[in-house]
């Protein structure tokens, strides 16, 4: 089949790999109908995650039609349309049990689960298509996929309902609602979410429908801005303002009371702080550049909740440690329990409350994914959401 393969930083190419295979009973084949590129594939195209291997196939935002299930699948036939959550989840686990699926202790075989607890302290989970650190699984920017556990993670969608429509409840969807749902928003609220990108717009979206009553957006890119302003955001361009002072100034000095940062570790910029931080990046002495993480602590308002949906990979230095403990800040963050969200945020878009297709800019056919990781990198303005077609005939 043709997959998108990492061969190193800014370097991905269509190629021919071998079709997946039913490896275990409850697995299941997925032919790819649609596959979004996410910002968190940027991470892995700049080389900000560790063990990336040349050849990896990339891809965990993706939905498709069964085509073939393990024994052990009772609840997938062939033929069902599936949307299948990024992370990857045995359902059965302690954390499983406890909805908390993003924590899962199976899914991450063991040797390389050991890399990232050495790394974290405990395991991460299996992702797809996102690195050797998280279980080294073939992602779905693909003609194919294999899909472990597929009796737990996939959900089923309804025919009629387009791609377009459902696609986003894979990942980005579900993380914008679980930041907004971490902010644990009250009545007359103002939420600030630093990032106008696919997480941040979401978050933007989930907060109005979770109850806040004023949601500022923070970017630089006009294009990204002008969607948060078309769902009701007031907006701060970074580049014209000082961030903290005008937050302060709109809440009449208070600040918000919940901050989120959509943003992550690549934070664009030139305040002092960023800039150190990208030199130390550059000659391996950093990981991460948390510039907006420092700002969002220092903004929120005392006593206010911090909400992390931005990732996060090692460690991070000039760290305002102070002003989280003295203001008494609440931080929630974490990869998203997307099985968790899915099937309510189904409700939603089927019932007309939640239209996510106003963010999809571009759709091309996956022999031209390369073109798109460029794209959404260096045209962050413009392309807001990139969609790729591995059914599309040449
Ligand atoms: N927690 C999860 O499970 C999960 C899932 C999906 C994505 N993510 C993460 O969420 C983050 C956002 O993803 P995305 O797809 O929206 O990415 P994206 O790259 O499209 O968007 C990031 C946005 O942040 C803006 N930005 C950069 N520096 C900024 C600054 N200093 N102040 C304000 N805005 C700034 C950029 O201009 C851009 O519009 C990424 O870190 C991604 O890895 C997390
Ligand atoms: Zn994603
Ligand atoms: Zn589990």
């Amino acid at each position: 089949m043709r997959a998108l393969t990492w061969q190193g930083k800014h370097d991905v190419r269509v190629e021919t790999v071998p079709d997946p295979q039913i490896v275990n009973p409850r697995d299941a084949i997925i032919r790819i109908t649609s596959t979004a590129i996410c910002g968190s594939d940027l991470h892995l195209y700049d080389h900000y995650i560790p063990r990336m291997k040349e050849g990896d196939v990339l891809g965990h935002e993706f939905m498709g039609e069964v085509v073939e299930v393990g024994r052990g699948n009772k609840k997938l036939k062939v033929g069902d349309r599936v949307v299948v959550p990024f992370v990857i989840s045995c359902g059965s686990c302690f954390f499983c049990q406890k909805q908390q699926f993003a924590a899962c202790d199976n899914s991450n075989p063991a040797d390389t689960a050991d890399m990232s607890e050495i790394a974290y302290g405990y395991p991460m989970p299996g992702a797809f298509g996102y690195s050797h650190l998280t279980g080294g699984y073939a992602g779905g920017q693909a003609e194919f996929v294999r899909v472990p556990y597929s009796d737990v993670g996939p959900l089923v969608i309804p025919n009629g309902i387009a791609d377009d429509k459902v696609l986003f409840l894979s990942d980005i969807l579900p993380t914008g609602w679980m930041a907004a749902d971490n902010c644990m928003i009250e009545p007359g609220d103002t939420v600030a979410v630093w990032g106008c990108g696919p997480v941040g717009l979401f978050a933007v979206q989930s907060a109005f429908l979770l109850g806040a009553e004023r949601v500022i957006a923070i970017d630089h890119y006009p294009r990204r801005l002008e969607l948060a302003k078309q769902l009701g955001a007031e907006v701060i361009n970074y580049e014209e303002v000082k961030v903290r002072e005008a937050l302060a100034e709109m809440t009449g000095g208070i600040g918000p009371d919940a901050c989120i940062d959509a943003v992550g570790m690549e934070s664009h910029g030139f305040s002092v702080d960023n800039v150190l931080d990208h030199v130390k990046a550059a000659v391996g002495l950093a990981t991460d550049r948390p510039h907006v993480l420092r700002q969002v602590i220092l903004a929120c308002r005392k006593g206010g909740r911090v909400s992390i949906p931005g990732v996060y990979g090692g460690m991070a230095d000039k760290f305002p440690v102070g002003a989280l403990m003295e203001k008494g800040l609440t931080i929630k963050t974490g990869q998203t329990h997307v099985q968790k969200y899915m099937p309510r945020l189904l409700d939603m878009i089927l019932e007309g409350k939640i239209d996510t297709t106003f963010l999809i800019s571009h759709r091309l056919p996956l022999e031209e994914a390369a073109q798109g990781y460029k794209m959404f990198k260096e045209q962050q303005n413009e392309v807001t959401k990139v969609i790729l077609k591995p059914q599309t005939v040449h």
